[in-house]
């Protein structure tokens, strides 16, 4: 065992103040995100501020659309903008009336200087690529091409088969400090007062922490880190202390036993094991419930907040099991589970962000054999995320090809004079 151990004690040995995963503070950006369900966006728009910018969502004749939520003139909110030509697929700003394209982004009227001002077909507003799949807009945060959603969205979620259930949170914290904690042995000690474990018997521990990278997922086609922990031990005798955990009479049921150990669970629509993948979004098979796989990202709204998004895919094979599953669903999994369980998650990642502030930067340490799953998560960061971390992609080339220096309200053309 000794060998093993050594051999997945890791360092984050491309973790530097300049590598790509310390810059991330707002997240990495060359990625599609799931961002709202389309149910909840009416007329309106909507204002949401993601990965550091200002984004607003608009629904235009059954389509919607993303751009950047500060007009290029003097900065006001395109999400207070009003539709004054219904029918074009255009804002006009609430300010002074640029309006603009909603699908190029273009300026094709100056309202309150008239028909032939200046402006018109020289200055754009920054356009994100939008699309709704399975109910949920998406959003490409990237400044290229964006890549085919189906690179970035788990198989899972957009395949006819599954029943989707979104929840979603703003909440407090750095999106790091929630993707490194989201596995790696906080599952024992955390969640074992939970209400959703309290009839469960929780173990002590996985007598060996593994995490893989598989760099091609068989469903999803990406690369996920693995948590593939081992041999779990009930409980243990801790020198001088005693046994860990006592036993209880009302922790009556043995889920893992049943499933697999915690980590090894029985295969879901291909998935045995927890893992994790970029932009940072974690997948769990077998949560909220039987049969479904769970997925939550973790996207920056700024260096201290981050939008926490849940969604589930559920998989009933009959009429009786999609209605037990969502009554299930409704009444247990979504709130209990998804809910107050994963509020306890988002209480240590508020911790852990007030304490890199007061502290300065505070990794994982490779002294802790769990931490193998953040530190190898970090490593990952650095190689594999798209057109920030040093490994060069052969798909998808597009997005590599931004020219930053050009601004982004005005037209190419104009760019040089
Ligand atoms: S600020 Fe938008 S038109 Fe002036
Ligand atoms: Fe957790």
């Amino acid at each position: 065992m000794e060998s093993k151990l050594r051999q997945n004690i890791v360092s984050a040995a491309s973790d530097t103040a300049e590598s790509p995963y310390s810059k991330a503070v707002t997240g990495f950006k060359n990625y599609w995100y799931p961002v709202l369900p389309e149910r909840l966006l009416g007329s309106k728009p909507k204002r949401m501020v993601l990965l550091g910018e200002p984004l607003a969502l608009i629904k235009r004749n059954n389509s919607v659309y993303a751009i950047q939520d500060e007009c290029p003139h003097r900065g006001a909110r395109m999400s207070l903008g009003k539709d004054e030509f219904p029918g074009t697929n255009t804002i006009a700003c609430r300010f002074h009336g640029w309006t603009f394209n909603l699908a190029t982004g273009s300026c094709v009227a100056a309202l309150t200087e008239g028909p032939s001002s200046n402006v018109v077909g020289k200055v754009r507003i920054r356009t994100f690529p939008a699309e709704t799949r399975k109910g949920i807009i998406f959003v490409w945060m990237g400044k290229g091409s964006p890549v085919p959603l189906e690179e970035d969205i788990p198989a899972l979620i957009l395949t006819p088969e599954s029943k989707i259930k979104v929840r979603f949170r703003q909440v407090y914290g750095n999106w790091r400090q929630h993707a490194e904690g989201s596995a790696g042995g906080h599952f024992f000690m955390l969640h074992r007062d939970s209400i959703a474990l309290l009839y469960h018997e929780l173990g002590a521990y996985n007598a060996i922490s593994l995490a893989q990278l598989q760099e091609h997922d068989p469903v999803d086609k990406r690369p996920y880190l693995l948590e593939t922990n081992s041999d779990y031990v009930w409980q243990d005798d801790y020198p001088t202390l005693g046994n860990w955990p006592p036993k209880r009479l009302w922790r009556f049921s043995r889920p893992p036993r049943r499933r697999g150990a915690r980590g090894t669970s029985t295969v879901v629509q291909g998935i045995k094991h927890i893992g994790i993948s970029l932009p940072g979004f974690l997948r769990v098979p077998h949560f909220p419930q039987n049969n479904a796989v769970y997925y939550e990202w973790y996207i920056a709204i700024d260096s201290h907040h981050y939008l926490y998004m849940q969604i589930s895919a559920h998989f009933p094979k009959n009429i009786f099991q999609r209605i037990w599953g969502t009554l299930w669903y409704n009444i247990w999994a979504g709130p209990i589970r998804k809910g107050r369980f994963n509020n306890q998650d988002k209480g240590v990642v508020r911790d852990g962000t007030e304490f890199e502030d007061r502290m300065g930067v505070h990794r994982p340490t490779s002294l802790f054999q769990p931490d193998i799953f953040p530190l190898m998560w970090i490593e990952m960061c650095n190689e594999y995320a798209r057109g920030e971390g040093w490994r060069v992609s052969d798909t998808s080339p597009e997005w590599r090809e931004v020219d930053s220096k050009i601004p982004i309200y005005l037209e190419k053309d104009d760019s040089s004079s």
